[in-house]
């Protein structure tokens, strides 16, 4: 029987989202990758402890996170069941719609008629009554947005879900729907955007709308993948996610292309007494507005290299400029 680590709750730091009364954990766990079907449940159970064990609250799914498309929530769901039970009110679990998950036109996008069963689909894989954060996990052009927004409001009136996000919205589509959250009363809280040292784009575009509404974000791919780390510097492990044939999503060429850059930055995170993984993740952090950065991993050792960001979160405006340039050297990345 799994009983978590007394000392958790001591070395994490817990970020209020915006002017919600929630907190989360600045580290998250994405089950994005490795909590399918194919993957070792044996390790998933080991990678889920030790982020808890090293107070990591939160914890982010989606319908089609695999493969098989629901195996990710349905693997979550069964460590739930036999491990974590004792531990549900200390965990804030999130879920999305938006990709597409099951056939036909009603699998995907943002629709009333899509997200309501996409919820349904996934409290029912999850074994939850409700999940703590839901998602619309991408802006749907062709649904009015008024739609969505009441869609996702009816989730949280009917109990399913204690929070909304929206992720992958621009500042401008995040601007549309907040005014339609505020006129329902919807609790609508956070959004989830890729940022890491790769894309900035949030910089200029959401992140100021997010500090107006006086929302917060939690970032993905603060890690780039992995290609924010030291793991690629001497060639390409054949365990790494750039191998791993059932990921499509990272190839050798977004790892040559970056390595030039990856070795610079490496350099300034040794400076700093940081892995690069550790330096990546403060720099995430840095930015008020990001209250909580999502990482991934493949076994349980990576949380605690990943944790230990939090020791050294301040940059010096001197190392913040050597990284800007070492940026601002680099070749375009295709991504
Ligand atoms: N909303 C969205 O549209 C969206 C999109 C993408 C992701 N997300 C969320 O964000 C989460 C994280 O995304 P991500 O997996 O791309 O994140 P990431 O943290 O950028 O990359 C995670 C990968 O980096 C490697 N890694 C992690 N820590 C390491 C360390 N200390 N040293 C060396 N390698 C390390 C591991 O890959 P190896 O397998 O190579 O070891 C790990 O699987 C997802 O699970 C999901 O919840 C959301």
């Amino acid at each position: 029987m799994y009983i978590a680590a007394k000392n958790r709750y001591q070395n994490m730091v817990y970020n209020r989202v915006g002017n919600s009364g929630l907190k989360v954990s600045a580290l998250a766990l994405g089950l994005w990758h490795n909590f399918g079907s194919v993957d070792s449940f044996e390790n998933q159970k080991a990678i889920v402890r030790r982020a808890f064990d090293n107070g990591i609250t939160y914890f982010d799914l989606t319908n089609n996170y695999g493969p098989v498309p629901g195996s990710a929530e349905e693997n979550f769901g069964k460590i739930l069941k036999t491990e974590m039970k004792p531990y549900r009110d200390e965990l804030v679990i999130a879920s999305k719609a938006g990709y597409e998950m099951w056939d036909g036109p009603y699998g995907n996008w943002a629709s009333k008629k899509s997200i309501i069963a996409s919820a349904d689909q996934s409290l029912q894989r999850l074994g939850l009554d409700y999940v703590d954060i839901f998602y619309s996990h991408r802006p749907d052009l062709e649904t009015p947005i008024e739609e969505t927004a009441r869609a996702l409001n009816q989730l949280v009136t009917q109990g399913k879900a204690l929070y909304i996000g929206i992720s992958n919205y621009n500042g401008a589509q995040t601007k549309a729907i907040a005014k339609v959250f505020d006129d329902l009363g919807t609790p609508f809280i956070i959004s989830q955007p890729r940022y890491n040292m790769f894309n900035r784009g949030i910089e200029s575009d959401l992140l100021p709308v997010i500090k107006q509404e006086k929302k917060a974000v939690v970032s993905f791919s603060s890690l780039a993948q992995g290609l924010l780390t030291d793991k690629y510097l001497n060639g390409i492990p054949a365990d790494s996610r750039a191998k791993k044939s059932t990921s499509p999503f990272l190839s050798d060429d977004q790892v040559e292309q970056t390595l030039a850059t990856v070795k610079k930055l490496n350099e300034v995170a040794k400076s700093r007494n940081q892995t690069l993984a550790e330096m990546a993740i403060a720099w995430n952090l840095r930015e008020p507005e990001v209250v909580s950065t999502l990482i991934g991993a493949s076994r349980p050792e990576q949380i605690d290299d990943n944790v230990k960001a939090l020791a050294n979160l301040d940059f010096s405006e001197s190392e913040l400029a050597e990284i800007d340039k070492i940026l601002s050297e680099q070749n375009t990345i295709k991504w």
